[in-house]
């Protein structure tokens, strides 16, 4: 089978960088290209690691382009109480070994998605501004995107106000044009991230591969593992945004339910929640295959196997 051509959107992010990493240590996956976003750092800050993370892997060549420094309505919202001050605090790591892309993200996924011979799958794992703006304003690259996977939302509750997920609640405006948009669309939320925990065990095995990118990666965690503890009493951080590339690679890891998914964009309390209908109750169309539970071994199997590839 031919290598899936994939546009990665992130705010990296200790997850984020091993979901580049992943996507970078699996033959099944064809990195065409990163764009960035504001998130978990400011968008200057996802660039540069996005850039230090492909010096990491050795691989410049991927083009990295920078997108939006804020969601299309309101405030940034900067996820730096969970990644600290440069977005993936913890690691020592490489400086980058390339210039970031010229053009700005939404020109370059536009211009990547309509060169592509065959159609491209977007995976998106900050706040999805630049896929919104993306399909907003350039509607004929529709047809070119065989999909969208994001991580964001939940099928529960979330972990920046109660009701609301990181990315859902960062730009609630741009998830609901993507989830309207009518093109198919793979929903990672935090229900099956916070199945994919790096335990012990699993960091053990990342600091074993005695390499740059195994030990990077057992730092990443490091750190991750430390504030999820703070913030979240958590035993082990969960590793939200390879579960997307994950999908990818390996669709039967997850088990999916197709429902109808939207987002709140007005509530008082509840701005940026996600709400999925899992039992049918609004009758409304299904729009979204939602990940509901993660095969954990084999998830990991595959994630340290690539991680492995990455660094050897
Ligand atoms: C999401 O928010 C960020 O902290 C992570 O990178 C992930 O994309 C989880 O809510
Ligand atoms: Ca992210």
């Amino acid at each position: 089978m031919n290598p899936i051509p994939v546009l990665l959107d992130c705010d990296p992010g200790h997850d984020d960088a091993i979901a580049i990493l992943l996507a970078l240590g699996s033959p099944q996956v064809d990195l065409i290209g990163i764009t960035t976003t504001f998130g978990n750092c400011s968008v200057g800050k996802a660039t540069y690691n996005a850039q230090r993370i492909l010096a990491l892997a050795r691989r410049p060549e991927v083009p990295v382009a920078a997108g939006a420094a804020a969601p299309l309505a309101g405030e940034a919202h900067i996820g730096d109480f969970i990644h600290g001050a440069t977005g993936i605090d913890g690691p020592d790591l490489p400086e980058p070994l390339a210039a970031p892309d010229r053009r700005e993200a939404v020109e370059f996924l536009r211009a990547s998605i309509l060169a592509a011979p065959h159609p491209v799958t977007v995976v998106a794992t900050g706040p999805i501004t630049n896929v919104a703006r993306l399909l907003r304003d350039h509607p004929e690259v529709g047809p070119r995107i065989a999909e969208i996977v994001f991580m964001g939302g939940s099928t529960e509750r979330g972990n920046t106000t109660p009701a609301a997920e990181f990315n859902a609640y960062a730009d609630p405006e741009a998830l609901d044009i993507v989830l309207t948009s009518g093109l198919p669309i793979r929903m990672v939320g935090l229900n099956l991230s916070h199945q994919a925990l790096a335990t012990r065990d699993v960091v053990a095995r990342m600091r074993a591969m005695d390499h740059p990118v195994g030990r990077a990666c057992a730092d990443l965690m490091g750190f991750f593992g430390g504030t999820y503890s703070d913030v979240f009493d958590f035993a082990a951080p969960p590793v939200h945004d390879p579960c997307t590339i994950a999908a990818l690679i390996d669709p039967g890891l997850i088990t999916w339910h197709k429902s109808f998914v939207a987002v709140e964009t007005e509530g008082r309390w509840t701005r940026g929640a996600t709400v999925v209908d899992l039992h049918g109750r609004l009758d409304r169309p299904p729009n979204v295959e939602v990940a509901l539970t993660l095969d954990v071994d084999a998830y990991w199997r595959l994630v340290l196997d690539a991680l492995d590839r990455v660094g050897s």
